[in-house]
């Protein structure tokens, strides 16, 4: 039976102490099989710029490629809530330019969007999207955006000032329209301080347990990108290995003269 998961199912699940799923997809395929597992939410995170294409840092792709792939996520999932992540610079630009862009990933097949940080420039812009009708999920703690001004993937919050100060920006969104709140890289302490202080839902990445959901980038968790793993990650599958052993069979097959048989021809 179908289920679509909407910002409302969300905050449901929070206030019945239910926990939410989330995990990122990037094509038709995978988000598929992630949506007809049962998971709740499905982010095209900007991760896809180094999962995917092999770039440094996720500020190297823009709203058309992340159009791209919302489109190919949102035609595979049926039930999921679909998060389009606005990538880099796509909201730190004029306000409508920023409508204008979260529209995109809302007409390419998205539900809500997810930008990075809390600048009151972009608490405005927040304000602007809920009324346009865009739902919107804040991320805090850690901000890949922002590695070269936080001097790296660096563990955030763990000074009771800096836990404050992630409390303060989660509660100027909430009260900007945000319907939920990633929180990176924080103390589990503190993921637990601003959970129990917030009335929208918040998930966690590498934040530790006591947050209302958690999310993992796919690549990460099914063990296909291999370029390094953070500490937080569960791995629930060797990708690498399966598709390293498949791609050497089929090239032992291929150079031996066994693919294809019989059967396999016209
Ligand atoms: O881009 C992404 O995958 C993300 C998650 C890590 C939260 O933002």
């Amino acid at each position: 039976m179908s289920r679509k998961i909407t910002v409302k199912t969300m905050q449901k699940y929070k206030d019945e102490g239910q926990k939410i799923s989330m995990l990122t997809a990037y094509d038709y395929s995978t988000a598929k099989y992630i949506d007809e597992a049962g998971v709740d939410v499905i982010l095209v995170g900007d991760s896809v710029a180094m999962v995917v294409l092999g770039y440094e840092s996720t500020c190297s792709v823009g709203i058309e490629e992340m159009k791209i792939f919302t489109g190919a996520v949102a035609r595979g999932a049926k039930n999921a809530l679909i998060v389009g992540d606005m990538p880099f610079l796509s909201c730190d630009c004029d306000i409508s330019s920023a409508v204008k862009n979260a529209g995109e990933l809302i007409k390419a097949g998205a539900n809500a969007v997810k930008i990075e940080g809390c600048s009151e420039y972009l608490l405005s812009v927040v304000k602007r999207l809920v009324e346009t009708g865009i739902p919107v999920m804040g991320h805090l703690g850690f901000t890949p955006q922002s590695f070269n001004v936080m001097g790296g993937f660096k563990v955030q919050g763990k000074t009771r000032e800096a836990v404050e100060n992630i409390l303060k920006q989660a509660k100027a969104l909430e009260n900007a329209g945000a319907f939920s709140v990633v929180l990176e890289m924080v103390p589990q302490d503190c993921a637990k301080y601003i959970t129990e202080n917030l009335t929208v839902p918040t998930i966690s990445c590498g934040a530790g347990k006591y947050c209302d959901g958690q999310v993992l980038v796919s690549d990460d968790a099914f063990g296909k990108y291999s370029d390094f793993c953070p500490k937080f990650v569960r791995r629930y599958c060797d990708m690498k290995s399966l598709i390293l052993e498949c791609a050497k069979k089929y090239n032992d097959d291929v150079k031996n003269g066994n693919f294809p048989c019989s059967e396999e021809v016209f």
